[in-house]
């Protein structure tokens, strides 16, 4: 992430798992596999221009105050008082409403890419503040559990929102994650709209338990705690019917030997965690247990430690 007066720079940065089952709108973690690249150029012109938008996004607001890279950028503006303005170009790798941390890849992408124009670059913390408010453009909300993955790498949890702490958690070595992208369109705001505003005490002491166990589970190498505790016992069950076939996906995933398995982010896509031996065999039960409801798929195996965001031009 180093920069300095470059006149035009090009970030890629990751695709990404929000909640992570148990850590709503906190927890999230990175997909190499896949991302977003944003090239940000100086301006003579003072603002934020948005040139162009390619790649499997379709159609994307071009208003720089509607689009979340273009809104991660103006935050960026006003935070760095750079004597200059952006025009943007976006790659889309991350397919639109796929549940894959797309909205917050291109505003994180555009940060880094932008950072490198700055003759006094910011640091981390403060890109990721910029990024949320791009993130809230798409969403309706400010929340980091895709940002803070999509930047740092890994498994990320925040906490925070106008002042974020990201601490990466460590992932015991031989677990992948497999993470299913049914084709189908389901938007964040609305997967957002359906759930209630409350919760039953016995489900937050339920779901308190299972995100300590979790954590504790990822620093302790304990697999067999990862796996009691992953289960998310508040979101996912509202949002299940959203998402054609959900019992049937997790159900194969988890009689072919996943830790857990649980919406990524809002949906549709879903994900795992399983072991590095039986992996392959989660990702194909998963992709069956689709193909059963007539939807075609997307599949990737990763690891959990890659860096995130990166500057690759220049
Ligand atoms: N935490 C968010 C949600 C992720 O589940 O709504 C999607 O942006």
């Amino acid at each position: 992430m180093s920069g300095g007066g470059l006149t035009r720079a090009t970030a890629f940065a990751p695709a990404s798992v929000g909640n992570v089952a148990i850590g709503f709108d906190i927890l999230g973690f990175a997909v190499e596999a896949l991302g977003d690249r944003v090239t940000v150029a100086r301006s003579g012109t003072p603002g934020v221009e948005i040139r162009a938008v390619r790649g499997v996004a379709g159609e994307l607001p071009r208003a720089a105050a509607n689009n979340t890279a273009g809104q991660a950028l103006l935050a960026l503006q006003e935070t760095a008082r750079p004597e200059f303005g952006f025009t943007v170009e976006i790659d889309k790798g991350i397919p639109l409403g796929s549940g894959l941390g797309g909205s917050a890849a291109s505003a994180v992408a555009a940060v880094v890419a932008a950072n490198a124009l700055l003759a006094a670059p910011l640091g981390r913390p403060e890109l990721l503040t910029c990024a949320l408010a791009g993130e809230a453009v798409a969403s309706g909300a400010r929340h980091a559990d895709n940002i803070a993955p999509s930047l740092y790498g890994g498994l990320a949890l925040t906490v925070g929102i106008d002042q974020p702490r990201v601490k990466r958690i460590p992932v015991p070595d031989d677990i992948r994650a497999v993470i299913v992208h049914p084709h189908m369109f389901l938007a964040t705001s609305d997967a957002r709209a359906i759930l209630k505003r409350s919760v039953e005490l016995s489900d937050f002491v339920w779901q308190t338990a299972n995100l300590a166990g979790f954590i504790s589970g990822c620093y302790t190498q304990d697999l067999d705690m990862i796996r009691a505790s992953f289960e998310d016992v508040v979101i996912e069950p509202q949002r299940q019917a959203l998402i054609p076939g959900f019992q049937q996906v997790r159900r194969a995933a988890m009689d072919s030997g996943a830790l857990g398995c649980s919406i990524s982010g809002a949906g549709p896509s879903m994900f795992a965690w399983a072991e590095s031996r039986t992996a392959a065999a989660v990702l194909a039960a998963m992709q069956s247990a689709f193909a059963a409801h007539r939807l075609g798929t997307d599949a990737w195996l990763v690891g959990l430690g890659s860096d995130g965001a990166h500057l690759v031009e220049p």
